[in-house]
């Protein structure tokens, strides 16, 4: 290549040249984005990663150098050399920052050839995610993922300068090393020189860092690959990219101030947006209660109302029977809706029932006032003037109940919730709503493994007033959690840290966790809570769902230069594989075939 490129040296990018270039000598390199031969005269669109420029061969201009532009095709390297000039008043291209000037070729560099492409290398392509993770290096030359990954890089860079600025050290802390509780699976590593063990990769580095706070370092930051065996789904990948910090003798506002401070840079860093500071902030309880997700949507209305008290003794034995057993009732007016048809209507039950919904009865108000719904004729006329008050419920309205226990209306009424917002296109695309929400409930009941789990992780400190509760209604305990919400996506996670040994023993009795336990899965933490350890707190922030929002796209894996399958394999380098034999014998391992 050296050779090649000989006395060859790239003047500008392909983005670079203006008309006030006209007349200058340049040298341009880059890919064939496109050809085109006009009667003799070879257009080509040369591209690198600012942008593209048209250069010119004219056989009249360099007859030798327009004959070996021949065999040019797409995708082919090439340098050139060649003088700028003015583009023929019918030839400007006003979409193009190139588009006043062109490169006239005087010498040609084919540096490489290339095949076919196995699909066109442009935004409007209609080749399957696999095939574009399979030839991923393609991918990346298409605007859209292209400038994806470059806004990624402001995004980083806007991050490490905040933080800098902000008194952050960056430490990185092991891959290798056992597993931390963050509830999801751990991906394992056999250790070759000590046979039968595995060192765990960090699902994050939560207990490194409250270590390096107990060590003195005070703030902390990383970008940092995390890992975590965990069914996948659009915003989740097998390993994904953390802003991961950690503070000392801080509280919940101080750290969501400086959360706030590096969302906003970040905003303008790639955005050139001005974020409107502080966020807004729920509890948990109230998020539930009007939106039924602990994530909500705030760029639009539809929020959930309770009617159980209303209904509580109603004819409809569904609704009265759910209270009597402590379930919730509750409802959406979707406004002016009532033209649904039974169609759109049995679609909306089929998704409530994904969530578990048992049914999805409605009311629709025409326009005498009037009901139409398979549930009216069980209300009283008292039932049915409260709920008309508490439901706002005007003629063209319908309205949807769920009944159920509450997790699952909730869930349903709150997807629900999302699910009609954007069938009615309620939703603003272009604007950025954020939520804080606080007073996370420390621990919730896991029904299949009948014991008590960490809502967050077991490190989060309960609220002061919450402690004695532990033992007495574990459930009622709230905890110094605290969640960022980005329209509807949950972006970043964190809390006050417990630094007293005592109340972490405690809560990882609540747990279930006893002191045996305990020493095994973290006894060095524990341990080191006992040697000075500082008031101390953090968050997280998914930085791949943070890009995904910022360019608007629909997956994390369309900002991720190497992502994998929604199976977690990678279709590029056909990762997981199987290993040789002789691999397997040195790390101790054999493989029991388990049947399909
Ligand atoms: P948490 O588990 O909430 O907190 O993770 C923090 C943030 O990381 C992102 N995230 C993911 N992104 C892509 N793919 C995944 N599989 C995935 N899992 C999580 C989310 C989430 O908000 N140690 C704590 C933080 C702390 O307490 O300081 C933690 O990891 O955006
Ligand atoms: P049924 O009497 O079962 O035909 O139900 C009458 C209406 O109530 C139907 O529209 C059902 O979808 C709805 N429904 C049934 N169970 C529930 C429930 N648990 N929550 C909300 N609606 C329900």
């Amino acid at each position: 290549m050296t050779d090649l490129l000989g006395n060859l040296k790239r003047t500008h990018h392909c983005c670079q040249l203006r008309d006030c270039d006209i007349d200058q000598n340049v040298v341009l390199m880059g890919w064939v984005q496109h050809r085109r031969d006009h009667g003799g005269v070879i257009f080509i669109d040369l591209r690198d990663r600012e942008g593209i420029t048209q250069i010119v061969f004219n056989p009249e201009f360099a007859k030798d150098t327009h004959e070996k532009a021949q065999d040019i095709r797409n995708e082919y390297v090439l340098g050139v050399k060649g003088k700028v000039i003015a583009r023929p008043a019918d030839m400007l291209n006003k979409n193009m920052k190139t588009g006043a000037i062109e490169v006239m070729v005087e010498e040609l560099y084919i540096f490489s050839k290339a095949k076919t492409p196995a699909f066109q290398i442009e935004d409007r392509i209609e080749a399957s995610e696999s095939i574009r993770l399979q030839y991923r290096y393609l991918d990346l030359r298409r605007p859209q993922i292209k400038n994806n990954i470059l806004a990624r890089h402001k995004a980083t860079m806007a991050i490490r300068n905040y933080l800098d600025d902000n008194g952050f050290i960056d430490i990185e802390t092991p891959f290798l090393t056992k597993s931390t509780p963050e509830g999801a699976r751990d991906y394992l590593v056999p250790s070759r020189v000590n046979q039968g063990e595995f060192y765990a990769l960090p699902q994050s580095p939560q207990l490194f860092k409250q270590l390096l706070m107990i060590s003195g370092f005070d703030k902390y930051y990383q970008v940092v690959r995390c890992f975590r065996d965990e069914d996948l789904r659009a915003d989740r990948q097998p390993e994904f990219t953390q802003i991961d910090m950690e503070l000392s003798f801080v509280d919940e506002k101080q750290i969501m101030k400086v959360s706030e401070g590096l969302i906003t840079a970040i905003f303008k860093k790639v955005l050139d947006i001005d974020l409107v500071t502080p966020f807004a902030r729920l509890t948990y309880e109230e998020a539930m209660t009007r939106f039924g997700l602990d994530r909500p949507d705030m760029r639009f209305g539809l929020e959930l109302c309770d009617i159980s008290d209303i209904v509580k003794n109603a004819g409809f034995k569904v609704f009265a029977n759910v209270v009597k057993n402590g379930g919730l009732v509750k409802a959406i007016n979707a406004k002016g809706c009532a033209g649904f048809s039974r169609k759109q209507i049995d679609d909306l039950t089929d998704f409530a029932s994904v969530y578990q919904a048992k049914g999805l009865a409605w009311i629709k108000i025409k326009d005498d006032s009037s009901w139409q719904s398979p549930i009216a004729k069980f209300f009283t006329d008292e039932e049915k003037q409260a709920l008309k008050e508490r439901l706002d419920m005007e003629p063209g309205d319908i309205i949807f109940f769920v009944a159920d226990q509450a997790k699952i209306t909730n869930e349903a009424l709150g997807q629900l919730r999302n699910e009609l917002a954007r069938r009615l296109e309620l939703i603003d695309e272009n604007s950025y709503e954020f939520i804080w929400v606080t007073h996370f409930p420390l621990l919730d009941y896991d029904e299949t493994e009948k014991r008590y789990q960490a809502l967050h992780h077991p490190f989060t400190a309960p609220l002061e007033e919450d402690i004695e509760k532990l033992e007495t209604d574990p459930l009622a305990v709230k905890s110094r959690a605290y969640d960022l919400v980005l329209n509807g996506i949950e972006i970043g996670g964190g809390s006050i840290r417990i630094h007293d040994s005592k109340l972490q023993e405690k809560v990882l009795n609540s747990l279930g966790i006893d002191e045996n336990q305990a020493k095994e899965k973290f006894g060095f933490l524990l341990e080191a809570l006992e040697s000075g350890a500082p008031p101390h707190g953090g968050i997280a922030f998914g930085l791949d769902r943070l890009m995904m929002l910022i360019c608007k796209e629909d997956s994390i894996r369309n900002v991720i230069a190497f992502p994998k399958t929604q199976k977690a394999t990678c279709p590029l380098t056909e990762a997981p594989s199987k290993t040789s034999t002789a691999q397997l014998q040195e790390l101790g391992i054999k493989i029991s075939r388990i049947a399909e």
